[in-house]
């Protein structure tokens, strides 16, 4: 069997009871370690696990697949996802690749960054496509999230922007002389996504949003060092909300009265909290 286990958000605990049960007896136990992180590193898994654990980058998943599914057909493997194993990352290559391979699959589901963004105060009803946001580059600064924010706006709806992690990358010169080096790892911050939205905002001019709309950055979210923090697009781009994993919202028109008290809370300031709810988010 091939069973995909969601750790949940934050450290070793979040396992499951089932999924650490799992753990404890699989054959080979992997951990995609690519898509998201867990605030805690591969040792402190392995002394909770009472296992070794594989680290699995993006070339041994998407190239080494086989390697993952040996001896599946009559051997148990684990192969962890932090979050959901469904939930904003799909192994779709993997698990079809089990399927070809006649090997059973089972998904043990946690926590997703999906789901816990309802911390913020924000209800999930109200969210709509989630988007994603790139490092720009000099001559790469893709624009597409524009265009789906651009929808859930045009009906009043939150947006979660997901932020970008470079984990093992090579450099464009390294890739091209097939040097095996690899550059330090990159998060993004709440601040990097806010200041690359109102870049795009100032090109395009569609006006889906502006310096002065509202937006909440949550960071690590789910550990007891998560951090909150509500204002607007330009406030945010100057914020600090501190070491990974960051996520933003763009505040929706529907917003509702409760919500606006939950995330005041942990307005930057309140002032311009306020001066932007009443510009833009009191319906008629
Ligand atoms: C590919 S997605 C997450 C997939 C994961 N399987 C899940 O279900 O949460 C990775 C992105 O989600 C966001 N994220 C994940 N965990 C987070 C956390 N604890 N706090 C804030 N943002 C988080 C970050 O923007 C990160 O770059």
């Amino acid at each position: 069997m091939l069973y995909l286990i969601g750790l949940g958000l934050a450290d070793e605990t979040d396992i499951t009871v089932k999924g650490l049960e799992i753990v404890k007896r699989a054959e080979r136990v992997y951990l995609e370690a690519y898509t998201s992180i867990l605030l805690v590193d591969k040792e402190k898994l392995e002394s909770f696990y009472g296992r070794d654990v594989i680290i699995a980058d993006r070339e041994t998943v998407e190239t080494g697949s086989d390697d993952i599914l040996q001896d599946a057909q009559e051997k148990d493997i684990a192969f962890l996802v932090v979050g959901d194993p469904f939930g904003a990352t799909t192994h779709t290559d993997l698990v079809l690749r089990a399927r070809e391979l006649s090997i059973p699959i089972q998904s043990i589901p946690n926590a997703s960054i999906l789901s816990a963004i309802g911390s913020t105060g924000l209800q999930l009803y109200n969210f709509g496509q989630t988007v994603s946001m790139v490092f720009f580059t000099d001559n790469w600064r893709p624009s597409s999230f524009y265009d789906r924010i651009k929808e859930n706006v045009s009906i009043g709806l939150h947006t979660l922007v997901l932020v970008d992690i470079k984990v093992k990358e090579q450099s464009y010169e390294d890739m091209a002389r097939g040097r095996k080096v690899y550059q330090p790892p990159r998060y993004m911050t709440v601040a990097q996504c806010a200041s690359q939205m109102l870049e795009i905002e100032d090109e395009r001019k569609e006006q889906v949003y502006a310096p002065d709309s509202l937006a909440v950055g949550a960071a690590r979210v789910g550990s007891k060092e998560q951090r909150l923090a509500c204002g607007t697009l330009q406030e945010l781009s100057q914020a600090d909300l501190g070491p990974p994993l960051h996520s933003l919202v763009l505040l929706g028109k529907r917003a509702h009265d409760l919500e606006r008290d939950y995330i005041r809370a942990f307005a930057i300031d309140e002032k311009t909290f306020d001066a932007s709810w009443t510009k833009y988010y009191q319906g008629p």
